[in-house]
């Protein structure tokens, strides 16, 4: 398989190409992000979206995930050695209520519940494919940088997966001391994984672990890791088959490191080179605004991809004055606590393809989004929120119609993150005024007429 797929750099005037097992995050000439890329006419792609369809009533293990259900837009590794544990078994829901609560045409939102992965995140999607190619490498020692669901997902992964001798995997991962939600820290621990605390948030974390990857024997699992976005294209085609195969007029997604907007950009990319759809839809990246490098980029210093020509000396100024000011990323959030996403250029790539947009979010209307959500459906951890908070916005500066059809991205379980919620409801998020759709639990004595009166019957 490895004749028809390799590794290239994304930048324009260097696009240097690597084998698929060379182990590198970077570009060894110019240090830019590497990309898999195909040589499709060998690829056996079908020629129409419908032709997965049939798969979605297998139980074989290769059908049964929705991540290699897609298996020949991702075809980097022979069909027989894909590691799977069913993930990406996840729904596009129509969300007819909470499109009434923000002014959506019936029919016109709809939500794709990522938290219902294996380990509760879309990096299941991801970690499939990057554990498929760990397995290949043979490497015994995988790790990743957190802001928790990174780290929950290696750890399950790890804990089920043998290398080709049939050894153990042992998964390490670096967390910032007291950064990660409790739902996320009790699955690393569970699962076995490694768990180091380190001194520091998750941009720490992520320099010292590309810094310590060789000298540690570590192979590294974060987005940075070009293999993983392949498996987080798939939440796209999901999308599409949860449409008919018609492309929304819009996909909204929070952003963090950027490797779901970096791989939905390639997804659609693809299909449209393959022929595959007829339209783009456009894209929204939602930055929390504690956590906003990607806005003040796009919309104070115009960073544009420019065709892969960005203009990296403006990016390396504007980081420097994050170290120089010591500006740390803060926000309820905490999945998307992120200062320095390592996917920026591909995001980048990403906006152009699908003429898109960026917002920033308050920590409140992430908050009284995610509420919403939660009370018209499954519910989600606070940093998935940020894309319907992002909705909420761009339905109000007239970027998006009442009409559009739109597809906002669910990317983590209500139960990652129990203590934001409770807090919320019951009013210790520290506002001063009772968050908006607050749903506070009530104190009764043990008495039927006091609990009637307090169900007012
Ligand atoms: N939503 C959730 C629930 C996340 O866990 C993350 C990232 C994001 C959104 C942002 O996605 O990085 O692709 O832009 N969490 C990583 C982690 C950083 O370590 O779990 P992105």
């Amino acid at each position: 398989m490895s004749d028809t797929a390799h590794q290239q750099c994304v930048r324009g005037d260097c696009g240097a190409t690597y084998a698929i097992d060379d182990v590198l995050f970077a570009c060894r000439r110019c240090g830019s992000l590497l990309d898999v890329r195909y040589d499709w006419p060998r690829c056996g792609v079908p020629n129409h979206l419908k032709f997965f369809d049939a798969r979605r009533m297998s139980h074989r293990p290769q059908d049964f995930s929705g991540v290699w259900r897609f298996r020949e837009l991702l075809p980097f590794s022979p069909p027989d050695d894909l590691v799977t544990v069913g993930e990406g078994r996840t729904i596009l829901q129509r969300a007819d209520e909470l499109a009434r609560q923000l002014g959506v045409k019936p029919g016109g939102l709809h939500l794709q519940y990522e938290g219902f992965n294996p380990s509760g995140s879309f990096k299941d999607n991801g970690m499939a494919a990057a554990f498929t190619m760990a397995r290949r490498l043979n490497r015994r020692r995988v790790a990743c940088a957190s802001t928790g669901n990174t780290s929950a997902s290696l750890a399950l992964y790890a804990g089920v997966t043998k290398t080709r001798g049939g050894e153990p995997i042992e998964a390490v991962v670096f967390v910032g001391g007291g950064k990660i939600a409790y739902g996320k820290l009790a699955q690393a621990l569970d699962y076995g994984a490694k768990t180091l605390q380190i001194e520091g948030d998750f941009d720490a974390c992520m320099n010292l672990i590309q810094h310590s990857a060789e000298r540690l024997d570590l192979y590294v699992m974060n987005s940075i890791n070009p293999f993983r976005l392949e498996g987080q294209k798939t939440i796209m085609y999901r999308v599409l088959e949860g449409l008919d195969w018609e492309p929304p007029d819009w996909i909204i997604v929070p952003g963090g490191n950027l490797g779901n907007s970096s791989a939905f950009g390639k997804a659609f990319i693809e299909l449209q080179q393959l022929g595959l759809i007829q339209r783009m839809p456009r894209l929204a990246v939602i930055n929390a605004a504690g956590a906003n490098a990607l806005y003040e980029l796009y919309h104070q210093h115009a960073v544009r991809f420019c065709e892969g020509h960005w203009p990296q000396k403006q990016i390396d100024e504007y980081f420097k004055e994050w170290t120089t000011k010591h500006r740390c990323a803060k926000t309820v959030a905490s999945a998307i606590e992120i200062g320095r996403p390592v996917n920026l250029p591909k995001a980048l790539r990403a906006l152009e393809a699908m003429n898109g947009v960026v917002r920033q979010v308050s920590d409140e209307e992430i908050l009284d989004a995610k509420a919403l959500v939660g009370r018209y459906g499954f519910g989600c951890e606070p940093a998935s929120a940020a894309s319907v908070a992002g909705l909420r916005m761009l339905l109000a500066d007239q970027t998006i119609s009442p009409a559009d059809r739109v597809v906002c991205i669910l990317t983590g379980h209500a139960l990652k993150d129990p203590n934001a919620t409770v807090e919320y409801h019951s009013g210790g998020s520290g506002r001063s005024s009772f968050a908006a759709y607050a749903n506070p639990p009530i104190a009764v004595p043990a008495d039927i007429e006091a609990i009637a009166a307090a169900l007012g019957s």
